[in-house]
C-alpha cells in the first residue's frame, strides 16, 4: 500500500463531468428563516494572528520558476524578475507571511547554493526529480537556483510580508542553520555574510524572524522518531544568534491526528525541564485532504479523487476530511498542554489544502498541479473558519501551495495568469485579519445525502465572525449542494447595517482558467434588516462574507 511517506520517498528515489443543476429555490427563497447565525460581541475568542492567512512556496514544479519567478529579461510583467502580477495580488489580500523554500525540499537545500551572483550559481538536482513527467522543464528538475533567499526575501518585501524559512535539519549541520540565520540577519558590516548579503544590494539585514527547524521530520526530513527528533531540535536550536531579535522557531510537528509524535516529541523536550519550551514558537501540523475513497482505502494513490470530475458525495466527503482539521487541532493542543499547562508553544499548520491525483494540471508538466474548483473555495473558507475559531491555538498557517500547485490561490504560465477559486476565497477573509475573533452560534438544517446507500449527514450552515472596532466581518459557508439557506442573522445587544459579498456558481465545478478567468468571482448579494435582524439567504454551495457596521 502506497502512504503519503512511501510516495514522496519513491517520487523522489526512483520515477516517481458530471452535470449537477443546483439554485432551486433560490430566487424562490424561503420566506421565513430556516437557519439562526447569533453572534456575541461580548465573548471574544481571542486575536485572529493575521498569519493564519499566510503561504507556502516550495522549488516544486512551477511554483518557484514559472510561478514566482520569470527572471528580469522576461517579457512576462515583472519587478525585478518577480511575476507583477502575483505580487500585486498578494498585496490586496494582506499576505503575511511566506514559507520557503519547501516542504521536502527544504531539507535537501543548501542555502547557500541560491545567494552570491546570480550567473555563478550551481545547478542542483531537485529533490522532486523522479516526480516530474516528460513535459517537466529542465529547471523543474534540476535546480539552477536563479532564485533564493534574496530573490525571496525581495519578493516578501514588495508584497509586505514576513519570510519564513525552513532550514534543512536532514543533510546539513546545525551549523550552516546558524550561518543562513547570521547572512539574513547580522548587522551590516559585521561578517563576511553581511558583506556577501551587501554585495547582493542588501546591507541591511533582512531581520527574518520565522524559522522552521526541519519539515516533516517524520518523513521527507530526516525519517526520524519524534524522541529523536526533539534531541536534533535542542540541538540545532541552542544558541543561535539573535542579533537583539527573538527568533520564532518552529519544530516539525505531526502529520493529521498523530498524537504520538505531538507526545513524543514534547515529552523528550521537557526532559531537560520546562525552561526548553521558551525555545519554541510553534509546533507544525500538516493536514492534506486526499482520501475520498468513502472509507475504501488507505492507499495515498488509490484513495484521491479528482479535481475537477466529482458527484456530490465527493463534494461532501473531501468536506468532512477537511473539516476534521478542527478535531485535530483541539487533539493536538489537549496534548501540548500535558507538557505545556501554560500554552507558551503554539500550532503552525503550515501545509493544509486538499491533494488530488494528476489530471487536472493547467500547464502539463507541473507536478502537484491541480485545478482549484468551487468545491476548493468552498473548503478553504471552511478551514479559514476553523483557524479563526481557534485564535489562541494557531498562531499561523500556510496554504499548501501558492501557486501552480495543490491548493493554489493563482496559476501562472508565460504570460498568462489567473486568480483561482482559491483566491477568491481569501479576497472574502482578508477583514478578519488582526480582528477579534468572536464566539458565534450557528443553528441550520443539516446536509442530507446518501453516501453508498447509507444516509449522511454534513453541518448545514458554520463560519466565523470577528470585530474591529465597530466593523464586525462574518463568514459564512453553505455546503448543500442545492439547497440554499436563509438565515436570521442576530448581534447580541447591537443593531447594524451591512453588505454582502458571495462566492458561488450555479456549477460545482465551475473553476477559473487562463481563457475564463472570472467564472467564480465574489459578487454583491442582497442583505435585508427586519425585525431588527438581519436577514440573508446563502446560496448551494457558497461562500459569503458579510461587513457589518455595528451602530
Ligand atoms: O506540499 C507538497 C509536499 O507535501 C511538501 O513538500 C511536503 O512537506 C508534504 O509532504
Amino acid at each position: 500500500m502506497t502512504t503519503r511517506r512511501k510516495f514522496i520517498h519513491s517520487t523522489v528515489a526512483g520515477s516517481a463531468a458530471f452535470a449537477f443543476s443546483r439554485y432551486a429555490g433560490l430566487t424562490a427563497a424561503a420566506s421565513a428563516s430556516d437557519s439562526r447565525i447569533e453572534i456575541l460581541p461580548n465573548e471574544s475568542l481571542g486575536t485572529i494572528s493575521p498569519n493564519i492567512y499566510g503561504h507556502f512556496t516550495e522549488h516544486l514544479g512551477g511554483v518557484i520558476y514559472d510561478g514566482i519567478w520569470v527572471g528580469p529579461k522576461s517579457k512576462v510583467p515583472n519587478y525585478d524578475g518577480l511575476r507583477r502580477d502575483l505580487v500585486d495580488h498578494m498585496k490586496t489580500i494582506k499576505a503575511p507571511v511566506i514559507r520557503y523554500p519547501g516542504g521536502c525540499f527544504a531539507d535537501s537545500y543548501d542555502w547557500r547554493d541560491g545567494v552570491g551572483p546570480a550567473d555563478k550559481r550551481p545547478r542542483r538536482t531537485n529533490f522532486w526529480l523522479g516526480a516530474d513527467s516528460e513535459k517537466s522543464p529542465a529547471n523543474h528538475r534540476f535546480e539552477p537556483n536563479e532564485f533564493g533567499t534574496n530573490e525571496f526575501v525581495r519578493f516578501c518585501k514588495l508584497i509586505g510580508a514576513e519570510p519564513y524559512l525552513a532550514a534543512n535539519v536532514r543533510s546539513l549541520p546545525a551549523q550552516e542553520f546558524a550561518r543562513w540565520v547570521e547572512y539574513c540577519n547580522s548587522p551590516e558590516g559585521s561578517t563576511t555574510l553581511a558583506d556577501l548579503r551587501a554585495q547582493s544590494g542588501s546591507p541591511q539585514p533582512y531581520n527574518v524572524q520565522y524559522w522552521g527547524v526541519g519539515n516533516e521530520s517524520w518523513g521527507c526530513g530526516g525519517n526520524f522518531t519524534a524522541e529523536e527528533y526533539a534531541i536534533e531540535f535542542r540541538r540545532y536550536s541552542a544558541w543561535l544568534p539573535g542579533y537583539g531579535r527573538p527568533l520564532s522557531l518552529v519544530a516539525s510537528g505531526p502529520n493529521d491526528d498523530v498524537r504520538s509524535w505531538t507526545r513524543g516529541f514534547l515529552e523528550e523536550i521537557v526532559r531537560k525541564g520546562r525552561g526548553e519550551l521558551r525555545n519554541i514558537f510553534g509546533l507544525a501540523l500538516h493536514h492534506y485532504a486526499w482520501n475520498l475513497s468513502r472509507g475504501k482505502t488507505g492507499d495515498w494513490d488509490k484513495g484521491k479523487g479528482d479535481a475537477v470530475r466529482f458527484d456530490p458525495v465527493d463534494w461532501y466527503e473531501l468536506l468532512r476530511e477537511g473539516s476534521s482539521i478542527e478535531a485535530m487541532v483541539e487533539g493536538h493542543w489537549q496534548v501540548m498542554g500535558e507538557f505545556d499547562p501554560e500554552h507558551h508553544v503554539k500550532l503552525v499548520v503550515d501545509e493544509w489544502g486538499p491533494w488530488y491525483r494528476p489530471g487536472s494540471e493547467a500547464t502539463p508538466g507541473d507536478i502537484l498541479e491541480q485545478m482549484p474548483t468551487l468545491r476548493d473555495a468552498v473548503f478553504s473558507a471552511m478551514t479559514l473558519d476553523i483557524f479563526n475559531r481557534h485564535p489562541e491555538k494557531v498562531a499561523m498557517a500556510n496554504c499548501a501551495q501558492l501557486i501552480n500547485c495543490l491548493n493554489s490561490l493563482y496559476l501562472a504560465h508565460e504570460d498568462r495568469f489567473v486568480v483561482t477559486t482559491v483566491g477568491r476565497a481569501f479576497e472574502l477573509y482578508t477583514p478578519h485579519q488582526g480582528g477579534t475573533s468572536l464566539r458565534t452560534i450557528f443553528s441550520a438544517p443539516h446536509a442530507d445525502y446518501s453516501r453508498d446507500e447509507k444516509p449522511a449527514t454534513f453541518w448545514g450552515l458554520n463560519g466565523s465572525a470577528s470585530l474591529k472596532g465597530k466593523d464586525l466581518h462574518l463568514t459564512v459557508v453553505n455546503p448543500h449542494v442545492s439547497q440554499s439557506r436563509e438565515a436570521e442573522i442576530v448581534i447580541r445587544g447591537a443593531s447594524a447595517a451591512a453588505t454582502a459579498a458571495v462566492l458561488t456558481h450555479s456549477d460545482i465545478h465551475a473553476h477559473n482558467t487562463f481563457d475564463h478567468r472570472d467564472v467564480v468571482i465574489p459578487q454583491p448579494a442582497p442583505v435585508t434588516i427586519r425585525d431588527a435582524a438581519i436577514h440573508h439567504v446563502f446560496p448551494p454551495a457558497s461562500v459569503t462574507a458579510l461587513s457589518i457596521r455595528l451602530a
